[in-house]
């Protein structure tokens, strides 16, 4: 049994860095061809660029930030564009934490927009493609705290319940169509995200919270979101699976 994306194109939001940038990694070695995106215009110059001279002609790195409803739309109409796309990994958010009393309207509209409204309007796209191709999965990177919560995360918990919403309404819609969506909700990872939100303290104190005794490392969420994206993933979907080293169920 293998794992394999030879001709599948396979878009990951969010691919620059953390998570993301683990997945396009992967799926890029096991002969993906991808859609890529980050926010830093140079950088996804750059990108292309080497892409390009790495002979990897397949692999196309789009600019956009998903708190700007214009920046969204061109990339959208990118997307819709594709002649197939049969894997989406709805995986860029962002956080900000604070007191719900003290959270400001600017970033509830943020956070909503990159982590819930953008994958909705991707979601949407890819789901048009995917039904007239009969084949497609998609994954959405939700959170522990779309299953639990902690103060100062009334926002980012609301996206990321909101995710599985998403996710368990277009599984239904989609499955007639061998379109497969499932969530997945990591516990504490260890990428810049975690670092901008929780001091060295708070990660030694969460650690010793965590049954398995650590945070994850990107490859460990990686490995499951392969198998959800892939096609020996043939009966799961509008799942959410939770991977966190035993944490909400302590
Ligand atoms: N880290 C964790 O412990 C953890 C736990 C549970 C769930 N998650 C979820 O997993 C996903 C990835 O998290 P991560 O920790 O890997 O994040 P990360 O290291 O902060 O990387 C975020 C990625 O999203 C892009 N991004 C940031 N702001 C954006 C915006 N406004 N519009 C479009 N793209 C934007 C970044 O692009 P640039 O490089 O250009 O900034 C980067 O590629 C998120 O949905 C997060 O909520 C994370």
């Amino acid at each position: 049994m293998k794992i394999d994306f030879q001709g599948r194109t396979v878009l990951v939001t969010g691919a620059t860095r953390g998570m993301g940038k683990q997945f396009a990694d992967d799926f890029a070695k096991l002969g993906a061809d991808l859609i890529l995106t980050g926010t830093d215009k140079n950088k996804i110059d750059t990108l292309n660029r080497e892409a390009k001279s790495n002979k990897q002609s397949l692999h196309k790195y789009y600019a956009v930030d998903f708190t700007d409803a214009e920046s969204t739309k061109k990339f959208i109409d990118a997307i819709g564009a594709y002649p197939k796309i049969d894997v989406c990994i709805n995986n860029a958010g962002i956080n900000r934490i604070n007191f719900i009393d003290e959270t400001l309207l600017t970033d509830w509209k943020d956070i909503l927009s990159a982590n819930l409204e953008a994958p909705f309007l991707i979601t949407r796209a890819v789901s048009s493609l995917m039904k007239k191709n009969r084949y497609g999965r998609i994954v959405n990177i939700a959170s522990i705290f779309g299953v639990i919560s902690k103060a100062k995360r009334s926002v980012y918990s609301t996206t990321k319940f909101g995710l599985r919403g998403l996710t368990t309404t277009s599984a239904i819609e989609l499955a007639p169509y061998n379109v497969l969506v499932n969530s997945v909700s990591p516990g504490f990872v260890l990428t810049e995200l975690t670092k901008s939100i929780l001091t060295e303290e708070e990660m030694k104190s969460l650690s010793s919270q965590v049954p398995i005794g650590r945070f994850a490392e990107p490859d460990e969420i990686s490995r499951v979101v392969l198998f959800l994206a892939s096609s020996l993933n043939t009966y799961l979907t509008g799942q959410n699976i939770v991977v966190d080293g035993g944490f909400v169920d302590v």
